[in-house]
């Protein structure tokens, strides 16, 4: 956790868009930047153990992703799998927590078997929670959390009537963690892009028009100190 004045940081998201530009403006292929984008990455969960942030969740490839031409699709998966297998090992001993949060029935067997043996590994690390959206939409985990509370129902149990906010918050992707204090968007766009909707009702976001394979430690402080400058009122005064 980070404090200061009476703002409290527990948790940053990021959107990590500008790949593909930065990789074209070097008249580079776009998983060039992709693999970029890699580093990047790594600079963030360092700058996130370095000053003990709770927990950091990061959009990697989203429900949308698919409609991208395929190369790019198989490229990006293959670098997801090669980054998981080359860092779990810094990753357990790092004492972070893994989690991948999307649909993963949709995922390559490899591939989902590699996410949940990651998870199992590293699910008793007490450090930072890295969560990691893949074949993730926020628009699908609210239909998935709407389907499990018709199923609630269904085997009785739970009554309609006593549905509220907490009831999908308790069943929604990334439930038991602390809210998303910070939401971050690298690349330019004014956009949520279908990440966390329902989690992200009282975040601050900060965009910047920095391309994700410039991230780095500066960039990730100026967010956090422009956070840190906000006034939160969570509807209050
Ligand atoms: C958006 O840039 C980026 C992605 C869709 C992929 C994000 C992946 C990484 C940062 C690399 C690997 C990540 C992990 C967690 C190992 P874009 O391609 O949309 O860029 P553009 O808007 O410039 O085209």
């Amino acid at each position: 956790m980070i404090k200061k004045n009476k703002n409290i940081l527990n948790h940053v998201a990021i959107i990590m868009d500008g790949n593909g530009r930065w990789a074209q403006r070097r008249n580079k292929s776009r998983i060039y930047g992709h693999k970029k984008g890699v580093k990047a990455v790594l600079k963030a969960i360092n700058f996130s153990l370095c000053n003990k942030l709770n927990v950091l969740t990061l959009y990697a490839f989203s429900s949308e992703n698919w409609r991208r031409p395929i190369q790019e699709i198989l490229s990006l998966i293959k670098l997801f799998i090669c980054t998981l297998s080359s860092k779990i090992e810094f990753i357990y001993n790092n004492n972070i927590c893994l989690k991948v949060i999307g649909n993963l029935n949709q995922l390559d067997l490899k591939f989902k078997n590699l996410i949940l043996y990651s998870e199992n590994l590293t699910k008793s690390n007490t450090g930072l929670q890295l969560n990691i959206a893949i074949n993730y939409g926020g628009r699908w985990d609210i239909v998935k959390v709407i389907k499990r509370i018709v199923y609630l129902i269904q085997i009785g149990l739970l009554n309609p009537n006593e549905i509220n906010e907490n009831t999908v918050s308790s069943l929604i992707s990334l439930n038991h963690l602390p809210p998303v204090d910070l939401l971050i968007r690298t690349g330019g766009e004014y956009r949520l892009s279908n990440f966390l909707l329902w989690q992200i009702a009282y975040t601050e976001f900060y965009f910047t028009n920095i391309l994700w394979p410039d991230f780095d430690d500066k960039v990730f402080k100026i967010a956090i100190d422009a956070y840190f400058c906000r006034k939160r009122n969570f509807g209050g005064l």
